[in-house]
């Protein structure tokens, strides 16, 4: 069974839950939405992030590859029409759906090509529409206490990278860093990267 499988009935901690609100509270104020849109969920997990969204959202799509994580987020979203799940691995199939809004909060490290995701992502946005990032600054590794059992694949990503990206793939690009976790006597910064049509 998958790591996320495994971890989905204890995943909202109270220490993920306060992250994850931290988290989407400052790409808010960076995105200064003003009308309800559709929001795209990427690696959605059970919403922790995505669901901070929800006075935004016309509609928004959770997608993500963990039935177990899917299972809560449709347990906690049943009664509004307005959310849905698709359990769709875009690293490998496509989805014909246009959003105004991408999201995706801690997944991108778990990918094994983020610049062919972010690519596919570019594919689902509408004319105006933007992609928001949210995950680790590059590392040493050291965040995720058993990186393969986790299903880690980047420790993290430079702004210099993600800049890289940008340029090519033709995207405007705006970069923040939004929170800061203490822990192994250390700090591990989190970044708020937005990618935009030029
Ligand atoms: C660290 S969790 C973050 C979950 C969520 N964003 C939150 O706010 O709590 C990473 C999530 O990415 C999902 N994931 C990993 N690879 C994926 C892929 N290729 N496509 C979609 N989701 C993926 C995992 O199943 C997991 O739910």
């Amino acid at each position: 069974m998958s790591h996320f499988n495994q971890v989905a009935n204890e995943w909202d901690s109270e220490f993920k839950v306060a992250m994850m609100q931290k988290l989407a509270t400052e790409t808010k104020k960076v995105l200064s939405l003003t009308e309800k849109i559709n929001i795209m969920d990427f690696g959605c997990g059970t919403g922790l992030f995505g669901l901070e969204f929800s006075e935004h959202a016309k509609a928004l799509t959770g997608i993500d590859t963990s039935e177990g994580m899917l299972e809560v987020f449709d347990q906690k979203t049943k009664d509004y029409p307005e959310f849905e799940s698709k359990n769709i691995n875009l690293e490998e199939d496509s989805l014909d759906q246009k959003f105004d809004l991408v999201i995706s909060s801690m997944t991108f490290h778990h990918l094994n090509d983020p610049f062919k995701t972010l690519e596919t992502l570019k594919s689902n946005l509408s004319g105006s529409g933007k992609i928001a990032i949210v995950d680790l600054d590059q590392e040493d590794g050291s965040f995720h206490p058993d990186n393969k059992r986790m299903g880690v694949k980047h420790f993290g990503f430079s702004k210099e990278k993600l800049s890289d990206w940008a340029s090519r793939l033709d995207l405007k690009f705006e970069h923040s860093f939004i929170n800061s976790i203490d822990k192994n006597d250390r700090e591990y910064k989190q970044f708020l990267a937005v990618y935009s049509h030029v």
